[in-house]
């Protein structure tokens, strides 16, 4: 069963995010599953534009942290496929966040163009109190949008922030009522698919291209580290107690 859903009308590509089960946790196969829409959607002449999102009441709780856990040392996961294909998606990608948008959850939403936030999304980027380091580019983008120390906050203390503090840090284009989310993210793709393509291909690779490298070199090394740091006790400890419902003991580590 795929939890990755897409489809194309009015030349804009919705690609969705359903697992409502585990909150959208993506696992390794959900990321391949996005890797290939946003594949498609790069390669279809009719699409325009990508649209994604999660379902009402969330966007996504992030990496599958069983997922995590099974992963063998030194194992890399389908998400370097996302990795590589997002930051250099040519076509403006608009994002629809409602509730829960936790590790990955946020740190993709640096890689999309207008992002929409309903009043009840709730941020998070856990990665150091899960024992682990924050991933793509997000110890690069974060910093320049949000500044050091709004960025020092968010990423070194992990906890939850509002939808309008994410606007305020510069990671959401605008806050709306819950009721209207998908309306609004809905309006911005249909008036961007209504663009000159080429403008706007043009004016996003003029805005990116400045720092492309620079920001492949930095998911490179935070994936190094993510993967050293997902094989220590703090990470394996960290993780057991989410899933056991529990809070984590480092007292000993
Ligand atoms: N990986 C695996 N399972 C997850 C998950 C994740 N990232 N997020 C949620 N789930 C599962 C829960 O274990 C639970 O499963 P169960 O019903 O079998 O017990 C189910 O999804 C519902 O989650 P729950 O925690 O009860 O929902 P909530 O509304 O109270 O909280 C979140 C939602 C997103 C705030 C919370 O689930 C959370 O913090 N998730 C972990 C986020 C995380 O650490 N992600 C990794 C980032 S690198």
């Amino acid at each position: 069963m795929s939890f990755i859903h897409s489809t194309v009308e009015n030349r804009v590509a919705r690609i969705e995010i359903s697992r409502p089960e585990k909150k959208n946790a993506l696992t390794g196969e959900m990321y391949a599953r996005l890797t290939e829409a946003f594949g498609a959607a790069a390669r279809d002449p009719q699409v325009r534009v990508v649209l994604l999102h999660g379902s009402r009441e969330c966007f996504t709780s992030g990496n599958d942290v069983s997922d995590f856990l099974q992963r063998k040392p030194g194992e890399s996961s389908p998400v370097f496929g996302l990795f590589q294909v997002l930051p250099a998606f040519e076509k403006p990608v608009v994002a629809a966040v409602a509730g829960p948008a936790v590790g990955i959850g946020t740190t993709l939403l640096l890689h999309c163009d207008l992002v929409y936030a309903a009043s009840d999304a709730r941020f998070q980027l856990p990665f150091v109190p899960l024992g682990i380091v924050p991933e793509f580019g997000s110890t690069l983008l974060l910093p320049r949008l949000a500044g050091y120390q709004r960025a020092a906050k968010l990423l070194l203390l992990g906890q939850p922030f509002t939808a309008q503090e994410a606007l305020e840090a510069g990671i959401v284009t605008a806050v709306v009522a819950k009721e209207s989310l998908f309306e609004e993210a809905g309006k911005a793709a249909a008036s961007l698919a209504a663009l000159p393509r080429e403008s706007l291909r043009l004016t996003k690779r003029l805005m990116k291209q400045g720092q492309a490298k620079e920001l492949q070199a930095q998911i490179a090394e935070e994936g190094r580290l993510f993967v050293e740091r997902l094989a220590s006790p703090e990470a394996k400890e960290a993780m057991s107690a989410f899933l056991e419902k529990r809070k984590p003991d480092f007292s000993r580590l």
